[in-house]
């Protein structure tokens, strides 16, 4: 008879090579055994990219059926902690539970006057994806719009002043669009003026890194260096989602790395905001002891809380309301091996990024591209070009984004409809202007102050109207993308 460790040796030998026939079309762009594409094929705007190493990962966890969040998973939140250089990283089950977790910490009483409470005003920016706003209006906080700028996709974080209220703002939160860093030196100089805190939405931005001179960085409390990224001899470079008091990551297949669903909450310094997080992930117990494992506290039944009689059980003592929102081991596991393909991810978007807009040069007549935060321009030879704030902006963009110039004689649907006649998988800035969309709409006609609009939003509507983005994921392979270029340049052509 077979040994138990023989047999699953035995099985993860035949998922290797189940997987390495099944699954050639999902391989990073390269790699040897990768399926080739062919002209008449649908090009992707993104997806997972794995090889045999995630199957055989994730078969393997599921042999080992622990299921709930186990080691695996606390691995992975360390590995990703220590990518990221925070404090502490929590798996949830996606970037939207990720973002509600992360706001709800905030609500928490433990945090006294710092504390959001209902009704306190959040600023954020009125383009992008819906649930980076819908957890500020589901804890009972009021969203305050700002505009995003239609070159970078970002806020404009020129108007957070417009937007604060004195003894009503608490918080900023908002994405770095695309993974385009927002302005972080203006908003964190922001949040540290009104002591406020800052939430990022990391979600579509994982690798992306933002630099800011050392004395800029040290009056706003960053003196160190984060592991994995070296800083100059004048700046400090962090990630982003290392930056805020709290930030959020998104693992669906479109982004950076992938579980299948999955998502991450950064807490970056404090041990406070740890403890508050993994509660309201966790039920909202008090108790911080991994699945499967009692009494790490060593005081299980000598804690007196609450009304509850001394003693009562730690596990079974809740000190929020709270969610269930953790993902399962196995997608960890998956988690784990795409971790360490990320460096390579990173870089390969940076890359495929450059290769489209050097393709499309001549489509600049009607069309306009995107360019990281503080950068000017871009030309063919030197790359991009800078403003003179010192502070810069490094991209590990999550999509390419295209306006339609305003004197065009194409609209955005257009264009869009010539990339689906030609299988190329194109995207909106996903909500577009959040405050048109039918749901803010609704909100606003229970409630008429359920949120406020700080400025014009002049900029997501023309996001909303004038922009697409196509894909600069790691399976992109350049004839790919030489079909991509081809297609826009004839389209343009006709013009
Ligand atoms: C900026 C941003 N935040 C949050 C999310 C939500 O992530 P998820 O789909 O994992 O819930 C997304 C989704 O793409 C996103 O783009």
């Amino acid at each position: 008879m077979e040994s138990i460790n023989e047999l699953k040796k035995e099985i993860l030998k035949l998922t290797k090579d189940y997987s390495k026939k099944a699954h050639n079309s999902f391989r990073p762009a390269g790699d040897n055994l990768r399926a080739v594409w062919e002209k008449g094929m649908p090009i992707p705007y993104a997806g997972r990219v794995f090889t045999e190493d995630e199957v055989v990962a994730a078969v393997s966890s599921t042999l080992d059926f622990w299921l709930t969040l186990g080691s695996e998973g606390h691995n992975m939140e360390s590995e990703l902690a220590n990518f990221l250089g925070v404090k502490k990283c929590l798996l949830v089950n996606s970037g939207s539970s990720a973002n509600l977790v992360a706001i709800s910490a905030l609500t928490s009483y433990k945090l006294k006057e710092k504390k959001i409470n209902q009704g306190d005003e959040i600023i954020t920016v009125a383009a992008g994806f819906p649930t980076t706003v819908a957890p500020i209006l589901q804890i009972g906080a009021k969203p305050v719009f700002i505009d995003a700028d239609v070159i970078t996709g970002n806020a404009q974080c020129d108007q957070l002043e417009k937007a604060y209220k004195k003894g009503k703002t608490k918080a900023v939160m908002m994405a770095h669009a695309l993974g385009n860093p927002f302005d972080i030196s203006k908003t964190l100089e922001f949040c540290r003026k009104y002591d406020l805190w800052l939430i990022e939405d990391n979600c579509d931005a994982l690798g992306c890194s933002y630099s800011m001179p050392k004395d800029l960085a040290n009056s706003l409390g960053f003196y160190e260096n984060s592991p994995g990224l070296y800083d100059g001899p004048n700046n400090i470079i962090r990630w982003t989602g290392s930056w805020g008091d709290i930030s959020t990551q998104s693992f669906y297949p479109p982004h950076h790395l992938t579980m299948g669903e999955g998502g991450a909450v950064n807490i970056i310094n404090s041990q406070k905001l740890v403890v508050i997080a993994e509660s309201f992930r966790d039920w909202g117990r008090d108790c911080w002891c991994p699945s499967g494992i009692d009494n790490t506290c060593k005081k299980r039944f000598e804690w007196k809380l609450g009304d509850l009689p001394k003693g009562y059980d730690h596990k079974y003592t809740y000190s929020h309301l709270g969610f269930n929102l953790k993902p399962l081991d196995i997608q960890a596991a998956i988690g784990r091996i795409q971790l360490k393909r990320l460096p390579e991810f990173i870089e390969k978007r940076k890359e495929n990024w450059q290769y489209l807009r050097r393709g499309l040069i001549e489509s600049e007549r009607f069309l306009e591209f995107a360019l990281p935060t503080h950068a000017k321009g871009w030309d063919v030879n030197n790359g991009f070009f800078w403003d003179n704030t010192e502070c810069r902006s490094d991209c590990s963009w999550f999509g390419f984004k295209i306006s339609i110039k305003e004197n065009s004689p194409f609209s955005r649907t257009d264009l869009a409809k010539e990339l689906d006649r030609n299988k190329i998988g194109n995207r909106m800035l996903f909500g577009g202007n959040l405050i048109r969309q039918p749901a803010f709409i609704e909100v606003k006609k229970a409630n008429p102050d359920a949120y406020r609009v700080a400025v014009e939003t002049k900029g997501s509507d023309k996001i909303m109207n004038n922009t697409l983005f196509l894909g600069t994921y790691p399976g992109l392979t350049k004839s790919m993308m030489d079909f991509e270029i081809e297609t826009i340049n004839n389209f343009i052509c006709r013009f």
